[in-house]
């Protein structure tokens, strides 16, 4: 900010202070802070105002023109020479920044001077895009409680009618001793109805409330023990897996058994992806997040990035992958992933899903040291199977 004049609180025969308190206040602001004078150069521009534009702060931007400093954020740029032209200007306005995809909460102001004369233009933002990850989050929750609901309603009401077509089937195999083709059918149903309960099973612990047990947990552990967990799901033939897990890597407020099924899916998805053969690489790091421009610290988080370099997921599907029941596969149930994100969820976490470097997909499920779901207790509206996987996968085989 350039100097002005000195602070009014100056007592006599002090030296007077300078405009660094000011200053300081608008750099240490949470709010991004970007001021433009009556010709166009940048007269102010905040530490939240650079990271939230992803720039980097540079104290020559100050005399240039905006259009200049902001020439790879042309959005901000219009909403700024709009500053200067609107007679409404926009107020707790939104606008998603091309450059680096974040979402921006911004109100635009004129600066007057004492005969009301415009003589520059500010604007005041915040980054929003975790708030509005965070209402996806709620949206999402919403959904999959309604869809949670209607499906344990059916699920209900199917398990026991399924129940007595595999007894009866197993009643008529057994008068049927002598026909080999009715054996062949009634063993074809059987299967199926066997096939169809453990889904049952599965749906019916899908919708039940997650109970975590937490406690001190190593997620090392949790990616060692799903390494051998998931090979008992599906083939892992000659894929060849590499583990990068540092021995410093804290232990996090978790419950195990849930972790050990987050990885396990991740990693059973990965070994049906390259179908025996090709590569998996499990990376966790600790990390410390930052939180967004101008927010809360996020804290220590421990991150697994889990990858394979499979075909990758098609980008017209990728949106759905989380959704419960959406499978791309002949004998899938499309609630792998679902249930991954609600242990997440259940756990303060996040899970992204991009391309792996070279190719195949890589999931990266974040972690916090201590979540919130210690601090405000559990979300009723997550559920948490496992035994059922297990089970249905025995029977597929
Ligand atoms: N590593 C991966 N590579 C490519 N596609 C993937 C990968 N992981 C998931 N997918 C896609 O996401 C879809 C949903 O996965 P999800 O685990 O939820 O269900 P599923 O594996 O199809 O069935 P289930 O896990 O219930 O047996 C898959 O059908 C597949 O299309
Ligand atoms: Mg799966």
């Amino acid at each position: 900010m350039p100097d002005r004049k000195p602070r009014a609180t100056a007592r006599a025969g002090e030296e007077p202070a300078p405009d660094s308190f000011f200053r300081d206040l608008v750099w240490s602001l949470r709010n991004g802070v970007l001021a433009v004078e009556r010709d166009g150069t940048v007269a102010v521009m905040n530490r939240v105002a650079y990271q939230i534009l992803g720039l980097q702060p540079r104290p020559s931007d100050i005399g240039r023109p905006f259009t200049e400093v902001l020439k790879e954020q042309q959005e901000v740029c219009r909403i700024v020479s709009a500053g200067f032209e609107l007679s409404h200007l926009p107020n707790r306005a939104e606008l998603r920044l091309k450059s680096t995809g974040k979402v921006i909460g911004y109100t635009l102001s004129q600066v007057r001077d004492r005969r009301g004369q415009v003589t520059g233009a500010t604007l005041f933002f915040k980054d929003l895009t975790r708030v509005e990850q965070l209402e996806e989050r709620e949206r999402l929750r919403d959904r999959l409680a309604a869809l949670g609901e209607m499906a344990a309603a059916i699920a209900h009401e199917v398990k026991n009618p399924l129940a007595g077509i595999e007894v009866m089937a197993g009643l008529l195999k057994r008068q049927l001793a002598d026909s080999a083709d009715a054996q062949s059918i009634l063993g074809d149903i059987i299967k199926e109805a066997k096939m169809a309960n453990a889904i049952v099973v599965e749906v019916l612990d899908f919708v039940r409330p997650i109970r975590l047990q937490v406690e001190r947990v190593s997620v090392a552990d949790a990616i060692r023990d799903a390494l051998s967990l998931s090979e008992a799901h599906v083939t892992r033939g000659d894929v060849r897996v590499d583990v990068d897990c540092p021995d410093h890597l804290p232990l996090i407020q978790g419950d195990t058994h849930q972790l050990r099924q987050i990885f396990t899916n991740l990693l059973t998805n990965a070994y049906e992806a390259l179908g025996a053969q090709g590569q998996v690489r499990i990376h966790a790091s600790a990390i410390n997040e930052e939180g967004p421009a101008g927010g809360e610290p996020q804290g220590p988080m421990v991150q697994v990035d889990v990858s394979d370099n499979g075909p990758g997921i098609p980008l017209e599907v990728v949106d759905r992958i989380f959704s419960p029941f959406f499978t791309t596969k002949p004998q899938g149930s499309g609630l792998g992933l679902a249930i991954v994100r609600k242990i997440v969820d259940a756990h303060d976490g996040r899970i992204d899903v991009g391309l792996a470097d070279g190719g195949g997909t890589r999931f990266r499920v974040t972690l916090p040291v201590t979540g919130n779901h210690l601090l405000f207790g559990l979300d009723p509206a997550a559920a948490v199977p496992d035994r059922a996987r297990t089970a249905k996968r025995a029977s597929r085989r």
